[in-house]
């Protein structure tokens, strides 16, 4: 009976491990989360099986903490829009390192388990290693706290999002490090526990302005990578939790997470070739918008021509591939996208749609906007799969995308988006890109390709223009 929670912590953690195996794929993605969930739920109920001599006023108290916490939880993801998901997902982890720092210090100050027999009676006593778990479990919960907060303003737009660019700041941040480290030293060799309780709140106030320093010192747009470093975060601070508790189902999903967020945080700099340590040292895209011509005198235009034009071209195409950016996001245009491939597969065209790893605000944003429009996962292609059949197409519609199509990232070392990998669109016979203005997109630069022989420029809201396009398509 005693090792009922023990196996259900087990299973649970392995329900984790296969539900982040199937999240990394939209076909198997629901059943991720369908494992997620019954692991979450086995590792709930086998925690309440785990405490000892439960009173009824507690277990009234649990339940109803669960019930209103799932209320709130459920409300929250049915309301939110796809646009506000990185806002919802910061200020998730901003309640892991809350509750990081509330155990961190409940451990450190409750007694029980901790008690030994003292000079003076019964004494609390906390071991080395203990005391380092507390220590960490404050410092990284209280900066993914303030951390995530700033973050979460950042991008629902209650904070400026534009880089705080303190003097100094690189400094200021090694300074708080260096003292937390030297706080951190006093608090271990510290005997009594009322005198270890100031280093611990000293190094817990550090850590929530480090996470405020830190994370407004970082542009709004480099926030998904900073949601996904926080993630990370949270994660290890979920790990420090379960040893302070200790509970072995809390390290290994901590430590689930802290690595996942860790590896997301890598692919997300490697797909814009950004260093990481570039993104956390923050200030990207705050520079003047990059001409995309250097030569002096040199005006460079661009053609752009109506829906019904647009709708001319893909009428005789037999190949026409779909790009989707942030811009069919900010539109909702991926319904009305879909009724033109459909339209477009019955007049014997084949449509596919090219994923870019960065397309949008946060990964795998593109490919969670066309499940949702019920788009079929076979003709919807990663960058690598699609990239070489770009000479062999006859339409590209770029609908909302910018950044993730700009030749200058190939060609142009001047290009602070230099090194990023792009779909190379430019070499299909024509391309039509559709948004409402010349302006440029995340990283401030303008893009060659809007100015290519080859190009022509739909103006307008992108669900409007494809509603147009689709129109003139069908009359
Ligand atoms: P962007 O380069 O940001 O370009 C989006 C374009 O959409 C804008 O130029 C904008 O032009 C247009 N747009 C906005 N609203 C529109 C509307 N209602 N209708 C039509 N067009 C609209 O987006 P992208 O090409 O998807 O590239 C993503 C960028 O975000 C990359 O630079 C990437 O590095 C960065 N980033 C991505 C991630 C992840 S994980 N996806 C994380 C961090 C950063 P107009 O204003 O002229 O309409």
């Amino acid at each position: 009976m005693a090792n009922i929670p023990l196996v259900a912590w087990l299973i649970a953690g392995i329900c984790f491990i296969l539900s982040l195996g199937g999240l990394s794929q939209h076909e198997t993605a629901r059943r991720g989360n369908i494992l997620g969930i019954i692991g979450i739920s086995l590792a709930i109920i086998a925690a309440l099986f785990q405490i000892e001599a439960i009173t009824a006023a507690v277990s009234v108290l649990l339940i109803l903490a669960i019930g209103i916490g799932g209320l709130i939880g459920s409300i929250l993801a049915k309301r939110v829009e796809m646009t506000a998901m990185p806002q919802l997902v910061a200020i998730l982890h901003s309640f892991v390192g809350l509750a990081a720092v509330l155990v961190g210090l409940s451990v450190y100050l409750w007694p029980i388990g901790h008690l030994v027999e003292g000079e003076s009676g019964l004494e609390v006593h906390h071991d080395l290693i203990q005391k380092i778990e507390i220590i960490l479990g404050v410092f990284i919960g209280g900066l993914t706290f303030t951390g995530s907060v700033i973050a979460w303003g950042k991008l629902d737009g209650k904070v400026d999002s534009k880089p705080l660019m303190l003097p100094a700041r690189h400094f200021l941040n090694l300074l708080m490090i260096l003292a937390c480290v030297g706080l951190s030293i006093w608090f271990v060799q510290v005997e009594s526990v009322f005198l270890g309780l100031l280093p611990l709140l000293l190094v817990m106030t550090i850590s929530f302005v480090f996470g405020i320093h830190m994370v407004m010192a970082i542009g709004g747009a480099d926030m998904p990578v900073v949601v996904s470093m926080l993630n990370s975060y949270s994660g290890w601070a979920a790990a420090a939790t379960g040893f302070m508790l200790p509970n072995d189902l809390l390290i290994i999903t901590g430590a689930l997470v802290g690595s996942s967020g860790a590896i997301l945080s890598y692919i997300m700099c490697h797909a814009m070739n950004r260093s990481f340590i570039s993104v956390i040292a923050g200030g990207f895209g705050t520079g003047p918008v990059k001409k995309a011509s250097d030569q002096p005198g040199e005006e460079l235009t661009y053609t752009s021509i109506e829906a019904a034009e647009a709708a001319d071209l893909l009428k005789d195409a037999k190949e026409v591939i779909v790009i989707p950016g942030y811009g069919m996001a900010v539109a909702q245009a991926q319904h009305p996208i879909l009724e033109m491939t459909e339209l477009l597969k019955k007049r014997g065209c084949r449509t596919r749609f090219a994923i870019h790893p960065v397309a949008g605000r946060l990964p795998g944003h593109m490919n969670v906007l066309l499940a949702e429009a019920r788009v079929p996962y076979d003709i919807v292609l990663e960058m690598d799969e699609i990239n070489q059949d770009f000479p062999e197409t006859d339409v590209v519609l770029v609908i909302g995308a910018n950044d993730i199509v700009n030749p200058g990232a190939l060609d142009d070392p001047s290009s602070p988006i230099y090194g990023m990998p792009v779909l190379e669109c430019w070499k299909a016979k024509n391309v039509i890109v559709l948004k409402r203005s010349m302006g440029t997109g995340y990283s401030g630069v303008d893009n060659p390709l809007f100015y290519k022989e080859n190009t022509d420029m739909l103006f307008g809201d992108a669900k409007q223009s494809v509603d147009d396009v689709l129109y003139s398509l069908k009359s």
